[in-house]
C-alpha cells in the first residue's frame, strides 16, 4: 500500500505497514509484523487526520499526503509515539492545522513530542467537530490503553476509529480483515494478552461506550480493519470479563533435568484430571506466548531450579511479566528443585502482588532429581490442582 486508499466516498487510508518489525516496546515479539493506521476524513469543509503513523515512516506519510491541499485538524486519540510520531511534521506541512487531543492528552504531546502549545486544542468527552457534511465526535477511552485515550466517530458513516482498542499486531496487504474472521482470533488475542489485559475493567466500562454508538465499521490504528465490528467486541467481552477456562499454564525451566522431570509428571497427571495444559518453556520464550495463555488459564504452576538461594532469574522475569499483566489467574503453584538450600518460592510469591485474587499453593520444592517418592508428591500437587478445577469446572 504505497499510495492513499478509499475505504469509504470520505475517508482514505493512509497508514504504513511495518512487515519487517519483529519486536515491540523491546519486548514483545511480533510474529507478523504490525501496521500504523491513519486515515483523512474529508468533510465539505474541512478535512482531518485521525492518528498518524510511527517516525519510521514519516515520509511514507509524507508522499500519501500529496495531493491533499489542507489538512484542518489532527486528531490524536492517543499519545504513544507508534501514532503520534509524526503529528510535528503533520503540522509544519499543514500551518493552519490544529492537533485535537483530549484535555489530558495535551500536556503527554507537550512532553513527549515537544509540539508548539499554540497547535494544540483539547476537546472534551461527546464533543462534536462539524467537517461540513461531516462530523467527528470525541469518546473518552481512558485507559484503552493510556489515561489520555479516545476514541473518533465519524457520525455519518457510523465509522469508529479505536486507535489501540480492537488492534492487531499484523501487517497486511488489506485495509479491512477479507479472511474468515476466526483466522484473525489469535493475533487479536495476542494484541489483547500483551497490550489490554492489564486495562480489563476499564475495557469493560468502554465496550459499552462502544457499543451504544453501535458502528457499522471500526478502524484500529493497529491491524485490519473491522465491517463486522461485533466480532472483536465480542472476544475483548470474553476475554475481559468472562471467566478463565479449564487450563493450566506450566511456566518453567530446567538445569540439569529435575524440574524438567517434575513438570512432565505434572502435565501427565493434570492432563489426565481433565485439564487442558499449555506449557512454556522459558529458556527462550515468546513472551507473548506466555500472554496469551494468561488471557484463559484458570491456574498458573511455575516451575523453578534454585539459583544462588533464589528462583532462576528467567522465571523471575517471566512472574514479573505475569504479574503486571494483571490476568484472572485464579490458583498459583510454585514447584521446583534445590541442591541444598533456598528460598525461591518466598522470592517468586512476593513478585505476584496483582494476583492477590488467587490462591497460592503451598509451594513443592525437591531436593535434587526427584526420586518415587518426590514424583509421589508431584502427583499429590497435581491432585489438589485436579480437585480445585472439579470444583469450579463441575462436569
Ligand atoms: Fe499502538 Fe499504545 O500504542
Amino acid at each position: 500500500m504505497s499510495k492513499r486508499v478509499r475505504i469509504s466516498d470520505r475517508v482514505d487510508y493512509v497508514g504504513s505497514q511495518d512487515w519487517d518489525r519483529e519486536i515491540f516496546d523491546s519486548l514483545i515479539p511480533l510474529p507478523d509484523g504490525t501496521s500504523y493506521n491513519s486515515y483523512v476524513v474529508k468533510g465539505s469543509e474541512k478535512v482531518a487526520l485521525i492518528d498518524t503513523v510511527d517516525p519510521k515512516f514519516g515520509r511514507e506519510l509524507e508522499g500519501k499526503l500529496k495531493g491533499i491541499e489542507k489538512v484542518d485538524y489532527v486528531v490524536i486519540n492517543h499519545v504513544e509515539q507508534d501514532h503520534s510520531g509524526c503529528l510535528n511534521m503533520v503540522l509544519e506541512r499543514y500551518p493552519e492545522a490544529k492537533a485535537l487531543c483530549s484535555e489530558k492528552a495535551k500536556d503527554l504531546i507537550i512532553t513527549h513530542l515537544h509540539t508548539d502549545p499554540e497547535r494544540i486544542v483539547t476537546v472534551k468527552d461527546a464533543e462534536e467537530i462539524s467537517l461540513g457534511d461531516r462530523t467527528l465526535r470525541f469518546v473518552y477511552a481512558p485507559f484503552v490503553h493510556w489515561p489520555e485515550t479516545m476514541l473518533t466517530y465519524l457520525v455519518e458513516e457510523r465509522m469508529l476509529f479505536t486507535c489501540d482498542m480492537f488492534g492487531s499486531h499484523l501487517a497486511s496487504s488489506e485495509v479491512f480483515a477479507v479472511k474468515p474472521l476466526h483466522d484473525y482470533v489469535e493475533s487479536c488475542k495476542r494484541y489483547y494478552a500483551e497490550i489490554m489485559m492489564p486495562f480489563a475493567l476499564p475495557i469493560k466500562k468502554n465496550l459499552e461506550k462502544v457499543e451504544s454508538l453501535s458502528p457499522s465499521t471500526v478502524c484500529p490504528s493497529h491491524g485490519p480493519c473491522w465491517t463486522e465490528p461485533g466480532f472483536v467486541i465480542n472476544l475483548y467481552r470474553r476475554w475481559s470479563q468472562g471467566e478463565p477456562e479449564n487450563k493450566a499454564l506450566l511456566l518453567y525451566i530446567s538445569m540439569h533435568g529435575s524440574v524438567s522431570a517434575m513438570v512432565e509428571r505434572m502435565t501427565d497427571r493434570i492432563s489426565g484430571g481433565g485439564i487442558s495444559v499449555a506449557r512454556v518453556d522459558l529458556t527462550d520464550p515468546d513472551l507473548g506466548k506466555i500472554a496469551i495463555n494468561l488471557v484463559d488459564a484458570h491456574t498458573v504452576i511455575i516451575g523453578t531450579p534454585t539459583v544462588l538461594g533464589g528462583p532462576h532469574p528467567k522465571v523471575a522475569s517471566a512472574v514479573v511479566l505475569a504479574n503486571a499483566l494483571r490476568p484472572r489467574t485464579k490458583l498459583i503453584g510454585i514447584i521446583g528443585s534445590f541442591g541444598w538450600a533456598g528460598k525461591a518460592p518466598e522470592a517468586l510469591a512476593s513478585l505476584v502482588p496483582n494476583l492477590s485474587g488467587a490462591e497460592l499453593l503451598p509451594p513443592l520444592m525437591l531436593k535434587g532429581l526427584p526420586d518415587e517418592d518426590g514424583m509421589q508428591k508431584v502427583d499429590e500437587f497435581a491432585d489438589m490442582i485436579i480437585e480445585r478445577h472439579a470444583k469450579s469446572f463441575p462436569r
